[in-house]
């Protein structure tokens, strides 16, 4: 089957459905989505979205604070663009029912997290990302222009390669033409042609075995783009989350917000010892890739599987209207963070590299363009500033929208694009191959491609994702497609380009840190 459209969009977060909104009311919008347009990082979202709202805060403030959390490696004019956007776009985000929390006074109530010097995250109760989810999904059902296709998988991008001609990443003329999609539905993998695509497929938590990330997060995006022969940066810079609570089989991981700790809330040991101010004098506060890596420390020092974040000073009521959520999941396991310490280790929570974007939402392939977490825009440098994702998303979709409208008029479809040749392949003889290859790299990358890392362990990495990538791709060739298979070769490909990434960095800063070489100073080489 062959669809054509003017704006394929591959992804239903935030960036996806913001920008799918922005573009219909130009055009035809064929929307994709692996499970149902509702499941995403988006929905799983609790802290807020970050924006300079009242005084004392102002933009000078907010961009600082972005460039300190990103370690050097932010790009200034881009910080300078989304700190500045973003309050534009969430009136957006109002306009389409999101509902942000007020005071008594009616002004927005603003939150706190790790690395921001003021109050600026507007945010609902512990559960903005679903309320954010919930309303764009309701608008984006409402559009006529709108077509959706959920249990659809994207499997390829098409460009000239599919026409018989050489594509290599060097080339500047490379041109994206749709996708080829699975139905998870019927198997087949059907044609989607589209003047220009979008890639917002989100992030990778799940190249770990612990992750706050849902089982959507397999980087398929960085993965196909990487295929396509687009550049990819920065994928060193994985960020682990401080504190996912410690539930040991539980998958994903919930996460216990950092506006906890903006709302008073303390580190400790499992002995009651505050630590943090040993590492930082943010002391619980500091940006994430400190907080992180001082937590990974305390555990290897005292053996212990996690530490404590403790509330049980703060004002009970107030906690338990703000963080009702939390307050509920933390009760199904007898733990009252009222009364009790709640349990905590850092999670992979978010990718800041991915597909290189310029301030359009361009990838370096013409007619596609990316946004939200699967891009790398240059505004979280070497670690995110709590909240600054989906600010980034909605300032990027509108953007690459703006953009994509104005291009659409001098592009034509390139209609003669070979189907999906399934020819001679058969479904796996064992499922097992597929599934225990999946954890074998969440287990690699888990123990060799953390928090802390080291060339021995790099090397190691490297090696034993090879024999799993060379297994995965005879297994790929002769078999008809499934998710699980491609959602695996897709992370295998993510895990490669974070390994080289990490080998080629030889210094520490931000969220990569290397025993090999514990101070700044650049030299990145891949
Ligand atoms: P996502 O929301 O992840 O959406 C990706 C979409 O792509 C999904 O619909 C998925 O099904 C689809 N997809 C993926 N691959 C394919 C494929 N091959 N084919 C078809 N569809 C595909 N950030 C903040 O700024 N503030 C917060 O408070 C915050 N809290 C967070 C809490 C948690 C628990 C998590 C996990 C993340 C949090 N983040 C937060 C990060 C933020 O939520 C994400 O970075 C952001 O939502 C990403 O949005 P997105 O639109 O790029 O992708
Ligand atoms: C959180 O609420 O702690 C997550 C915020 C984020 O990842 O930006």
């Amino acid at each position: 089957m062959i669809k054509e459209t003017d704006f394929l969009v591959i992804g239903s977060g935030i960036a996806g459905l913001s920008f799918a909104l922005k573009v219909a009311e130009h055009g035809k919008v064929i929307l994709i989505s692996k499970t149902t347009l509702e499941e995403s990082n988006t929905k799983y979202a609790q802290g807020g979205i970050a924006a300079v709202t009242y005084e004392p805060d102002n933009f000078e403030k907010h961009i600082e604070d972005t460039l300190i959390a990103g370690d050097g490696l932010c790009k200034r004019e881009i910080v300078e663009m989304v700190v500045s956007e973003a309050p534009a776009q969430i009136k957006q985000l109002i306009k389409w029912g999101v509902n942000f929390d007020q005071n008594e006074k009616g002004k927005y109530d603003l939150g706190r997290e790790g690395g921001h010097s003021e109050y600026r995250v507007l945010h609902h109760k512990d559960n903005t990302g679903e309320v954010i989810q919930n309303s764009l999904v309701r608008k984006v059902r409402e559009h006529k222009n709108i077509e959706i296709f959920e249990n659809h998988f994207a499997v390829d991008l098409i460009t000239q390669h599919h026409l018989g001609k050489l594509v290599k990443r060097s080339h500047k003329d490379t041109e994206c033409y749709g996708a080829y999609v699975l139905d998870l539905n019927t198997d087949q993998v059907n044609t989607y042609l589209s003047k220009v695509t979008l890639i917002a497929t989100g992030g990778t938590g799940n190249l770990y075995d612990t992750t706050t990330n849902p089982k959507i997060a397999t980087g398929d995006g960085i993965a196909m783009v990487y295929r396509a022969k687009g550049i990819i940066e920065n994928m060193e810079f994985m960020q682990f989350h401080p504190t996912s609570l410690y539930n040991p089989g539980e998958k994903p991981s919930f996460l216990i917000t950092e506006a906890l700790r903006g709302f008073g809330a303390i580190l400790k040991t499992i002995d009651g010892e505050k630590f943090m101010n040993k590492y930082d004098k943010r002391g619980s506060l500091a940006p994430r890739d400190i907080v992180a890596r001082a937590i990974d420390y305390e555990m290897k020092i005292s053996g212990d599987d996690h530490v404590h974040l403790d509330c049980t000073h703060l004002d009970p009521e107030k906690l338990k209207n703000h963080f009702p959520n939390i307050y509920k999941k933390c009760l199904s396991l007898n733990i009252d963070f009222t009364k009790d310490p709640v349990p905590v280790i850092p999670a992979a929570h978010y990718m800041c590299g991915g597909i290189k974007v310029d301030k359009n939402g361009c990838s370096t392939i013409n007619r596609l363009y990316a946004a939200g977490e699967v891009s790398s825009t240059g505004l979280h440098g070497a670690n995110r500033l709590a909240s600054n994702s989906l600010s980034e998303a909605v300032v990027y979709a509108d953007r690459a929208a703006k953009d994509a409208i104005t291009k659409i008029k001098d592009v034509e479809l390139k209609k003669e694009i070979p189907e999906w040749n399934a020819h001679g392949t058969t479904y796996p003889e064992e499922m097992v191959m597929i599934t225990q290859n999946y954890k074998e790299v969440q287990q690699i990358m888990s123990n060799y491609v953390g928090i802390v890392r080291s060339n021995l362990r790099l090397d190691r990495a490297l090696r034993r994702l090879e024999i799993i990538y060379k297994e995965t791709e005879r297994l790929y060739e002769k078999s008809i497609l499934s998710q699980k298979l491609c959602e695996l070769r897709n992370l295998i490909n993510v895990g490669y380009l974070i390994l080289k990434m990490a080998q080629g960095l030889h210094e520490s800063r931000g969220l990569h840190y290397t025993i090999d070489y514990p101070k700044k100073g650049t030299i990145s080489e891949f």
